[in-house]
């Protein structure tokens, strides 16, 4: 990959000198030209997605895929798709796309390895919802402690929560991630060890929350059953380390294998997405791939003027990089997508929260500002304030489900029409005399609009995602695959741990050795 500073492209002064024209023309009036509302509203599989709300006119767009192609971005699309090591600073391929691919398009070297988990899970999964596979006193598993941190625990959650209830018998999955034992006592605190089967995800096997948590669990297990023998049956574990999985006790027969082309926060297509086959179903976990499928065809294959995750990338940049948006808000007006923003702050933030490119030389750009959101419409009374009257420059995507699944017919109405009054609100706003009242409008938003929320359209919504956030990292030239950053404070916390402990503090900084003290005194 060695790729441009997006700033010493051509496109580049050309977007500088668009936003200086754009920046005096409100939003509003932009959707006079029905010829550039017909560009800027997309239909992608699952979902139509409208930017018609941003700053743009035909030209300012005309000159972003400019940019795109100038950063190369066409030929860096199949190079995504075609394992092509596209994680530079850890020399690896990026395949998340190989998992959900239909088995015949796979890459000839995984396709077998992918199909023979796949088969796994499945068989797994079923047996454990259908009873043939109990816990050691013969009960069937009523709950499943998922325990996991990060990748390995944010797409499952928040693809179990989406589907809502388990279906057609499957049991109830509990999320323990945080190394807080306030979080696996509140899992536990009412569960029969019976009766409750646990799985460990972690790719590196290594993580220390999730081995804490882990041994933890498995104490309590033992304390409960006096039976470390009946571990075997009651743990399970998805990981590329399998040797750390068996160490720790777990049956290697039932441990489901991940590989190093899968990055954590791309996991959830694979065998990290077994929680959701064990309370959806199998079929439905397919669903999400088929989801994904489509989107990952219509990436590759779609002019990038028709191609949404492209224009959601391009006109992130556009806001970040030209029109001084410092926070991107993500607003799913659905309680079962209340967990996206969280899923999306590790999905983009540590993807391309970056500062130097492929190379090593700095960025001399921002990259990815702050992710943030929550579920509509409880936002509404806590921030959007800042939102309507604030002073810091945003941007915001809505996200809509034309159809409900519960049978309040006319609370969905309430949600869609506050939905639309908000981003009308922002572009709109209101001029008054008094200036406490006045909004100033004239927010750039995206609304992405679903029929309805099931397994296939939300593994397109995660897909578009993915995708959006592999485009920004071409254009900014990044890896967006590694995440080194993370690894400073963990390393840090090791000494601390003993100094909590008891150990000597005395080579912290003051402000930490202080704050040790405190700690230890209270
Ligand atoms: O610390 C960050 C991170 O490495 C994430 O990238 C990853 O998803 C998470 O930790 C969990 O890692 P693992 O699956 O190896 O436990």
């Amino acid at each position: 990959m060695s790729g441009h500073a997006p700033e010493q492209q051509p496109a580049w002064q050309t977007l500088s000198e668009a936003a200086a024209r754009l920046g005096r023309r409100p939003i509003a009036t932009l959707l006079d030209d029905e010829a550039r509302n017909r560009a800027l509203t997309l239909d992608a599989p699952g979902m139509q997605v409208d930017f018609t709300r941003q700053r743009l006119d035909t030209a300012a767009v005309e000159t972003l895929l400019d940019l795109a192609q100038q950063q190369g971005l066409a030929a860096q699309i199949e190079q995504l798709f075609s394992g092509v090591h596209v994680n530079t600073t850890e020399d690896r391929p990026a395949l998340h796309t190989a998992l959900r691919a239909e088995p015949a398009e796979r890459p000839a070297d995984l396709a077998a390895e992918i199909g023979q988990v796949f088969e796994r899970l499945s068989r797994l999964a079923a047996e454990i919802r259908n009873g043939h596979r109990r816990g050691y006193t013969g009960r069937a598993f009523t709950d499943v402690v998922h325990i996991g941190i990060g990748g390995s625990h944010l797409g499952p959650e928040l693809v179990v929560d989406a589907l809502g209830e388990p279906a057609g018998g499957g049991p109830r999955v509990h999320f323990v991630a945080n190394i807080d034992g306030a979080a696996l006592h509140a899992a536990l605190r009412t569960l029969n060890p019976q009766t409750t089967l646990f799985v460990v995800v972690s790719k590196s096997f290594a993580t220390l929350e999730t081995r804490v948590n882990a041994q933890s669990a498995r104490s309590w297990f033992i304390e409960r059953t006096a039976d470390p023998a009946a571990v075997q049956q009651h743990f399970l574990a998805v990981s590329a380390n399998v040797a750390a999985a068996a160490e720790f006790g777990i049956d290697p027969a039932l441990v489901l294998p991940l590989w190093d082309w899968v990055g954590g926060r791309f996991s959830l297509w694979s065998a990290v997405g077994l929680p959701i086959a064990l309370c959806a179903g199998p079929a439905q976990f397919m669903e999400l791939l088929r989801g994904a499928r489509d989107m990952d065809q219509h990436f590759r294959h779609t002019p990038l003027g028709r191609n949404a995750p492209v224009l959601m990338a391009l006109s992130g940049i556009w806001n970040y990089n030209f029109c001084g948006a410092a926070s991107h808000a993500v607003l799913p007006y659905a309680r079962r997508l209340r967990l996206l923003p969280d899923y999306l702050q590790q999905l983009e933030m540590e993807s391309n929260g970056k500062s130097v490119h492929h190379d090593g030389s700095p960025v001399g750009v921002h990259s990815m500002p702050v992710v943030w959101g929550s579920e509509g419409t409880n936002g509404q009374h806590a921030f959007h304030q800042l939102l309507h009257q604030g002073t810091r420059a945003f941007t915001a995507d809505f996200i809509l489900i034309a159809s409900a699944d519960h049978p309040y017919a006319d609370h969905q109405r309430w949600l869609l029409a506050n939905g639309l009054a908000q981003s009308q609100a922002m572009m709109a706003g209101q001029t008054a005399d008094d200036p406490h009242r006045a909004v100033a409008g004239d927010k750039p938003t995206t609304s992405i609009v679903l029929p309805r929320l099931d397994a296939y359209s939300l593994g397109a919504l995660l897909a578009l995602y993915e995708h959006k956030v592999f485009c920004q990292g071409v254009i900014w030239n990044i890896n967006s695959f590694d995440q080194w950053g993370v690894e400073l404070g963990k390393r840090l916390a090791l000494p601390i741990y003993d100094q909590l402990g008891g150990a000597s503090a005395a080579h912290q900084d003051a402000a930490t050795r202080r704050l040790i003290e405190h700690l230890q005194r209270n």
